[in-house]
């Protein structure tokens, strides 16, 4: 496994791979690795002959007051995981390295950053859409696989390749769940153990809606039936439920005939949990 710590040392490694004719995937993660993340990295060697991850906490995109200096960090145990899984190179640039000009410019999906989680994290999204543009630039990847987890950041990502042109195919990736149902995320070991319990209500709410789209109810029901869910869970502080369309995250037009996605967050004392899931009306 090759480890760049810049972006030279991880131009040349691509750049040597291409020459012979091989395809690179790319997984951009923030570190502090889960199986969800290594389930991307085994989709990206399956997808491509070299897979690379990238391992970088982007300060552009946590807003003033977010946990930027408390994000966890184990560079240590990320690099044996990776390392586990055979992949390829690993680009592991500094702050400094990363951000060497004056970061004057910026990509922008503005349709898309503004609403849902971006209206509640502002800048979020362009510290996101501006960061993997310049990952997408360093590293040249044909592919990129990115988790429905966060699904408003890959609709965000698939729109800014399209209207951009950039030459690589987005590989979307389902949540991958512990056996219990709950979305695989490193914010799950911050949950007490009643907390954690709860938390798969999120996972049948999901479920719910799911069983009743193909049963042929309205968006209004299966929103009513997913906060009644939801309500089950005494801890449980509902944030928002939004059932948006699948491809554009519009709102969803009455009546119910498109692919939709259900977007929850649900926060349980100081732990913001997100989960998702693509519906599709009966057919
Ligand atoms: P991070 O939160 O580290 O996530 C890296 C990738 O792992 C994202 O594509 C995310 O959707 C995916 N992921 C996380 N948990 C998952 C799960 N349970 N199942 C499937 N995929 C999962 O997302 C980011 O980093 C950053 O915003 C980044 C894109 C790297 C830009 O800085």
């Amino acid at each position: 496994m090759i480890i760049c710590r810049t972006k030279a040392e991880i131009r040349n490694t691509v750049r040597t791979w291409k020459k012979a004719g091989e395809t690179v995937a790319l997984v951009p993660t923030m570190g502090y690795l889960h199986e969800g993340h290594l389930c991307l990295v085994r989709a990206a060697a399956r997808k491509a002959d070299r897979a690379v991850a990238s391992i970088f906490v982007n300060p552009t995109q946590f807003g003033p007051g977010e946990d930027l200096s408390s994000y966890p960090r184990d560079e240590k145990r990320d690099l044996s995981l990776l390392e586990a899984e055979g992949i390829h190179a690993v680009f592991l640039p500094s702050v400094e390295e990363m951000y060497a000009s004056a970061g004057d410019t910026h990509v922008e999906v503005p349709s898309l950053s503004g609403i849902l989680q971006g209206a509640l994290r502002l800048g979020h999204f362009r510290g996101v859409s501006t960061v993997v543009t310049k990952l997408f630039n360093i590293v040249t990847p044909d592919f990129a696989v990115f988790g429905e987890k966060d699904y408003q950041q890959l609709t965000l990502i698939r729109q800014m390749v399209r209207d951009l042109d950039m030459p690589l195919e987005i590989i979307a990736h389902p949540t991958v769940r512990e056996a219990d149902g709950l979305a695989m995320s490193s914010r799950n070991v911050r949950l007490s153990n009643d907390q954690r319990a709860e938390a798969t209500v999120l996972n049948r709410a999901l479920d719910r809606a799911e069983a009743l789209a193909a049963a042929g109810s309205s968006v209004q029901e299966i929103d009513a039936a997913v906060r009644s869910c939801l309500a089950e869970a005494p801890s449980a502080e509902v944030k928002s439920v939004d059932i948006r369309d699948a491809e554009t995250l519009a709102e969803c037009s009455s009546p119910f005939d498109r692919p939709s996605v259900v977007l929850l967050a649900v926060r349980f004392g100081t732990v913001l949990l997100i989960d998702q899931r693509v519906i599709a009306p009966q057919t």
